[in-house]
């Protein structure tokens, strides 16, 4: 899913290395700071632009939440381990509805 959202477009981190017998994913380490600690207007604008993106593409995260960005030279998108493919609009809109009550219960002064 990861790979997915690559091919479209979103940040992601690289994949290094998958060992399934210990359930392991290496992956690229990104450096910046997590969403939830620097939520501005115009990174909630961004973040609904990578909903936009995902959802038009029918890849639904599944855990649309702030700390699963990380705001860098990009923004990251991380942790799809919730992820799959819908085209069914539900289902995008419970991504929508997660990251939606986020924004508006903790950063509603911002
Ligand atoms: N590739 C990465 N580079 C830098 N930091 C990362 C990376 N992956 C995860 N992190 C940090 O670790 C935190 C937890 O990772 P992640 O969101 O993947 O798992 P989780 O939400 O704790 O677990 P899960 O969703 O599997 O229950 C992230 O919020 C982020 O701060
Ligand atoms: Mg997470």
């Amino acid at each position: 899913m990861l790979s997915c959202a690559k091919m479209i477009g979103i940040r992601s981190p690289f994949i290094y290395f998958i060992d399934p017998v210990r359930a392991e994913i290496v992956m690229e380490f990104i450096e910046g700071k997590n969403a939830k600690e620097m939520m501005t207007h115009d990174l909630a604008y961004r973040i609904g632009r990578y909903a936009g993106l995902l959802h038009s593409n029918n890849i639904i995260h599944g855990d649309l939440t702030t700390s699963n960005f990380i705001v860098g030279k990009k923004l990251v998108l991380l942790d799809f381990g919730l992820a799959f493919h819908s085209v069914r609009n539900e289902d995008k809109a419970v991504d929508v509805k997660l990251i939606k009550t986020i924004l508006k219960s903790a950063y509603s002064s911002v």
